[in-house]
């Protein structure tokens, strides 16, 4: 009942804070970072309005609104390999040169997935051998082409189907789970200082699927290889997102496996146009996601998959959905931006404890 009313007072809030402003309050409450993920101007161009961007770029560049950042696109298989063999990091360092330039931390996203992979390792038929062969190559050039410049790494990225079992990709058919050992293994060779991480979303509740990354951190660990973090993308629904509860507890179930997690890609989509009712839905569930990371120790920080509603990806890939960020085409800010502040405020009276466990994570 507490909880409740906490949260209804936390649902009240949307006085704007004279410098209200999300990574300042995230490290206040015991987080390393608050971030946003942004693209390069080329992939935003399909929103087609260059006239925002210089807005856009201020409100980014602002280290007390975003302290961390990760590329969209830039750094996937498509763009760092689209032959085999050729390599090509500039679509990536658009967003890691930005970082370095700015002082954000960067995360990297993502050395293994089944999707915008470039063609080739699709259509062409491997040997064991052979795409063993491929995926130590990829990542021994991309992580060694940012070796010591991110904070963590995308190392595997939606091995699993909602079910928990093992999504059929050309890496799982090919050499089974095997894949995933391999490319932890060959990361921890190339870039020792970068926390490793298994990302998926739907992870945000207890369930198979989170099951499942709980049996991908032991497979790793039971092999002696080095896994650091469960990276919760977070991509909600506003209607029927995850509770603070339920968030709660599944971010407990990764910790105590001794690995960190994060909220790497948070959204949380409406159907489109938003009213007053679905606003404050999305409200109460940027809460709880915003909350239950800033009260569970091992949780080190959330990013947002962009900030600005018209360089969303959710459009394109979810008909009649949008108005996913926390800011408006029109740069006012959602209600939701002021729940996630709220939800900050809120945690900053666990800062020492959670400031003692983040100590201890970082010392094993
Ligand atoms: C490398 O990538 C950039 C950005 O996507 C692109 O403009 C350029 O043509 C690519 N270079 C080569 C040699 O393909
Ligand atoms: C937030 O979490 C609380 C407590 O678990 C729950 O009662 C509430 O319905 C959740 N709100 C939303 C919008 O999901
Ligand atoms: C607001 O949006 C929600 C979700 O799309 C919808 O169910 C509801 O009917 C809308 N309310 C009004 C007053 O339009
Ligand atoms: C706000 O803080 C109280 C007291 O620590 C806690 O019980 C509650 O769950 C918090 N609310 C959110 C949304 O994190």
């Amino acid at each position: 009942m507490r909880v409740q009313s906490v949260s209804t007072a936390l649902l009240a809030a949307s006085a704007p804070l004279a410098s209200a402003q999300l990574h300042r309050y995230a490290k206040k409450a015991g987080l390393l970072y608050f971030g946003s993920a942004t693209d390069s101007p080329g992939q935003r161009e399909r929103a087609g309005l260059e006239a925002a961007y210089p807005q856009y770029d201020a409100i980014f560049a602002d280290n007390d609104q975003f302290g961390q950042t990760t590329p969209t696109n830039g750094q996937k298989w498509l763009f760092t390999e689209p032959e085999r063999g050729v390599f090509n990091f500039t679509e990536g360092e658009i967003t890691s040169d930005l970082a370095a330039k700015q002082g954000k931390l960067l995360r990297c996203h993502a050395l293994v997935w089944h999707s915008q992979l470039a063609p080739w390792v699709e259509t062409t038929e491997w040997t064991p051998e052979e795409l063993r062969e491929v995926i130590v190559e990829h990542i021994t050039q991309v992580a060694g082409h940012w070796k010591g410049q991110c904070y963590a790494w995308d190392v595997v990225n939606e091995a699993l189907n909602e079910d928990g079992t093992w999504r059929e990709s050309v890496f799982y058919t090919v050499l089974g789970e095997e894949y995933i050992n391999l490319a932890f293994k060959t990361a921890a060779e190339i870039d020792p200082e970068a926390k490793l991480y298994y990302n998926d979303y739907n992870l945000e509740w207890p369930g198979p699927k989170a099951d499942g990354a709980i049996r991908i951190v032991k497979m790793l660990q039971e092999a002696g290889i080095k896994i650091d973090g469960v990276g919760l993308q977070a991509h909600h629904v506003a209607s029927r997102a995850p509770t603070l509860d339920q968030q709660i507890a599944v971010l407990e179930s990764y910790t105590a496996l001794g690995v960190e997690a994060a909220y790497t890609e948070l959204d949380i989509r409406l159907d489109v146009p938003s009213n007053e009712t679905s606003l404050q839905w999305q409200k109460g569930a940027y809460i709880n996601a915003t909350g239950a990371c800033a009260q569970v120790e091992g949780c080190v920080g959330i990013t947002l998959w962009d900030f600005y509603d018209p360089f969303s990806w959710i459009p394109y890939v979810f008909p009649g959905e949008g108005e996913a960020h926390l800011w408006f085409a029109d740069f006012t800010v959602h209600p939701a931006y002021y729940g996630v502040l709220a939800a900050l405020k809120n945690a900053t009276g666990a800062c020492d404890k959670k400031v003692r466990g983040l100590a201890k994570l970082f010392r094993s």
